[in-house]
């Protein structure tokens, strides 16, 4: 099947030399993008800036900002049967980048952030997308509920849920536990290799 995944952070510019990002690694949405090409899906990977080898036999399209990469899915969506959306998208952006470095000058210095667009919760309005739709949760507390409040509002067929404030599991580790939240029931995929949880995740694309 064709396969759209979104992986790693995003990067919006402060000035030309600075800008606000996050702790993901992109580990997650690279591994899920291998394990698809291996199981013979043709895949797309919209991708921020990590530090990761571009897996083979994938499509690769790399951007910066939330913006950059909400156009990029909007263009390739509408050809997809299922899209996976791993990518740890700002949710804020700097109201203005400054042309400039900008300089020091007061004791302190406050940043003006508008919200960015939701890039999974326009998949299914905007952009029309019927295809199997898997998000990802970061929650702190309530995982589940939270979970379950994002996959119904966002219209996923598939959430997966981790607990960020483990040091152990999520952002930058090598492992994942994770709740797999559907419409109708939930799963615990306990604690393993991303690499497993993304084989996991692939042979449950289409339902
Ligand atoms: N996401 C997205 N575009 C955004 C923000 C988030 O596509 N601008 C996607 C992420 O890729 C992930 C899912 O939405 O699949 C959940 O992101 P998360 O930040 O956990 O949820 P939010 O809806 O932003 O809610 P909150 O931060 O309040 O928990």
């Amino acid at each position: 099947m064709k396969l759209l995944i979104t992986a790693g952070p995003t990067r919006e510019a402060i000035d030309p030399v600075r800008y606000l990002t996050n702790r993901s690694s992109g580990k997650m949405g690279y591994a899920i993008a291998a394990a698809a090409a291996h199981a013979g899906h043709q895949v797309l990977l919209i991708s921020g800036p990590t530090s990761l080898d571009v897996p083979e036999g994938i499509d690769f399209l790399p951007v910066e900002s939330a913006e950059e990469m909400y156009q990029a899915v909007a263009n390739y969506l509408p050809r997809m049967e299922a899209a996976v959306f791993a990518a740890a998208v700002a949710d804020y952006t700097p109201a203005v980048s400054a042309k400039q470095k900008i300089k020091k000058s007061g004791e302190t210095l406050s940043l003006d952030l508008v919200k960015t667009k939701d890039i999974l919760g326009s998949a299914r309005d905007e952009m029309a997308f019927t295809g199997f739709l898997v998000g990802f949760a970061a929650e702190t507390e309530n995982v589940e509920s939270n979970a379950r409040i994002k996959l119904e509002k966002k219209g996923c067929d598939l959430v997966v849920a981790n607990d960020v404030s483990r040091s152990d599991i999520g952002f930058d580790s090598h492992e994942n536990e994770a709740l797999l939240v559907f419409p109708d029931r939930t799963e615990l995929f306990g604690k393993a290799p991303k690499h497993d949880l993304a084989i996991h995740l692939v042979s449950m694309l289409g339902g």
